[in-house]
């Protein structure tokens, strides 16, 4: 079996939503000490959407794949799913990684929780109540 799947492979090959968001509403960076990636999240939000999401990351296949995927996956969707969205269920999108590459996509979560952090203190009226 290979060691990566397709949707690995097509993710990191034609990443999806590369780039900047120059006005974002939150930004989000995580960086993991032990291999050095970093990655970035920008995001857009309009009435509690994710309007776009943009991001920039300097790390491994695996992790360029997750961001991709993380992005597509919460693009166009509620905030409290991008905020529940799990690094497994990037995992999951991705028809899996490797053992060893599981923390790229605990980036992907990292990140886009950073960027909504960042969006909430922002806008500290748009947080939930607990
Ligand atoms: Fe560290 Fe992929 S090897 S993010």
């Amino acid at each position: 079996m290979a060691l990566y799947s397709e949707k690995v492979m097509d993710h990191f090959r034609n990443p999806r939503n590369v780039g900047v968001i120059e006005d974002a509403d939150g930004v989000g960076e995580v960086g993991n000490a032990k291999c050095g990636d970093i990655m970035k999240i920008y995001l857009k939000i309009d009435d509690d959407i994710v309007t776009d999401v943009k991001f920039e990351t300097f790390g491994c296949g695996s992790a360029i794949a997750s961001s991709s995927m993380a992005t597509e996956l919460i693009k166009g969707r509620p905030v409290s799913e991008a905020l529940s969205l799990t690094n497994q269920a990037v995992a999951e999108a991705l028809d899996g990684l490797p053992p060893h590459k599981i923390h790229c996509s605990v980036l992907a979560e990292e990140a886009i929780k950073n960027a909504l952090d960042d969006y909430y203190a922002k806008h500290p009226e748009k947080k939930p109540q607990a």
